[in-house]
């Protein structure tokens, strides 16, 4: 039997084929139908407690949407995607189940309102799961770092070997780099965390529903002041896409210098081969493709930040339909960076570290130049000077195919009178 649209009072044709599947939500919305229920057995006991529905009607309703939450789970839910989105499956379904009480739910709400809880709802586990995964980043960056502490390696500028540092000062470069990622994402959360409904299609609700006690039984730290604002703006949602983008910037840089690190040329770490794919031509081949995927995907959840800002750009208020087109990138963005984020653990957790390459590779490059111009200037050279004659002792290094701490001390002498047998300790890199 065809069910009717929830919206049908006013039309007398049928809706064409194409506009229906053109605007149908369903295949992407079903996706909130946990927070949709959430919402709307707030929404009942606000209704009850403003005397709105009877007691009676409260306990039909919330038995009802219970049902409807084991349904769905259990894969038995009649899904219908005629009925448009994930908001009307369930209020039919309701009605069905229930009969005319069902019909009640909807007072004094109305789709534009329930959308932007749901999602605020859905977006707040988002933002936990994300949190609680990039922690996990974080604790796997500083076991590692704890052990390398000691390890050193060269340190880049312009990807040149500058000075010489430990693995573990680099690890825990990647791991600031995440804690602000987190940060913001606890910031972010507070706008995310305002409870719209009450605001009904745009102006408001003509029943007195106490919306602090919905915000309350829905966890919302507060409630929307302006009920055009509350059903239109998406700006909670582009902020935490913005979010993701700054986090898959980041591991996008992380990614890229363990693939650095683990070719050839490099070869500072390697992975272990569970953590790699072959070639379907060449034989000796092992890469880490996962790692590029999550290069790769950085500039997919950057898309999704540029969809959402130029969906929401020059609407006018209040509600308007551009506003379905939020969901499918902020899925996407939220499920790409938890992806990339898992990978990630798993790689820094497993990376295989050689240590000798490591410190033999920051012997190179006369790393320690910098610190030789240290030297001088704490023996009261002025630091323009000081760092002159380093260039000149590299130079010189560089002429002999020497390393600084092979220079004998005659010949360095000749370039300051002041460099003495003690500059030896800070020639040679050491921890
Ligand atoms: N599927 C819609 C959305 O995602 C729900 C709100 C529909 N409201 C309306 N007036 N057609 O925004």
């Amino acid at each position: 039997m065809k069910k009717e649209k929830l919206w049908g009072g006013r039309f007398s044709e049928a809706a064409e084929k194409t506009l229906e599947t053109f605007t149908a939500s369903l295949h992407f919305d079903k996706k909130l139908y946990a927070h949709d229920l959430m919402g709307s057995l707030a929404h009942a006991r606000t209704l009850a407690k403003a005397e709105v529905l009877s007691a009676d009607e409260l306990e039909a309703i919330t038995t009802g949407l219970e049902r409807i939450g084991k349904e769905i789970e259990a894969g038995d839910f009649p899904w219908d995607p005629a009925l448009e989105d994930v908001h009307t499956n369930i209020e039919a379904r309701l009605c069905e189940l229930i009969g005319d009480t069902g019909k009640k739910l909807h007072t004094g709400r109305s789709r534009n309102d329930q959308i932007a809880a749901d999602l605020r709802l859905y977006l707040r586990d988002g933002v936990k799961a994300l949190r609680s995964a990039i922690h996990r980043m974080q604790s796997a960056l500083v076991q590692r770092a704890e052990a390398e502490h000691a390890s050193l390696m060269p340190g880049f500028t312009h990807l040149q070997i500058a000075q010489p540092i430990t693995l573990g000062h680099h690890l825990m470069a990647w791991f600031e780099m995440l804690k602000r990622d987190r940060a913001r994402l606890a910031d972010g959360y507070k706008r995310i965390n305002c409870m719209p409904l009450g605001a009904a299609a745009l102006a408001g609700s003509g029943f007195a529903i106490d919306r602090r006690y919905t915000a309350h039984l829905l966890g919302f730290d507060g409630i929307s002041d302006n009920s055009l604002d509350a059903v239109s703006d998406r700006d909670f949602v582009i902020e935490l896409c913005a979010d993701c983008a700054m986090l898959m910037m980041h591991l996008s840089r992380m990614a890229e210098e363990i693939i650095l690190w683990c070719s050839q040329p490099f070869s500072f770490v390697s992975l272990p081969e569970s953590w790699c794919t072959g070639s379907s031509l060449m034989p000796q081949k092992k890469n880490p493709d996962a790692l590029e995927l999550v290069r790769g995907k950085s500039g997919r959840v950057y898309g999704d930040l540029m969809a959402l800002l130029t969906l929401m750009k020059a609407q006018p208020l209040a509600y308007n339909r551009d506003n379905q087109e939020d969901k499918e990138p902020a899925f996407d963005a939220l499920d790409t960076s938890l992806a990339c984020l898992e990978v990630m653990v798993g790689m820094v957790s497993s990376l295989q570290i050689d240590r000798e390459r490591l410190a033999e590779m920051a012997q190179m490059g006369h790393a320690t130049a910098t610190d030789l111009a240290d030297y001088l200037v704490r023996k009261r050279v002025p630091f323009r000077d000081a760092h002159a004659v380093s260039g000149q002792v590299v130079r010189y290094a560089l002429e002999h195919r020497c390393c600084l701490w092979e220079i004998p001390l005659s010949e360095l002498q000749k370039f300051h009178a002041d460099i003495g047998e003690d500059a030896a300790e800070v020639l040679r890199p050491t921890q």
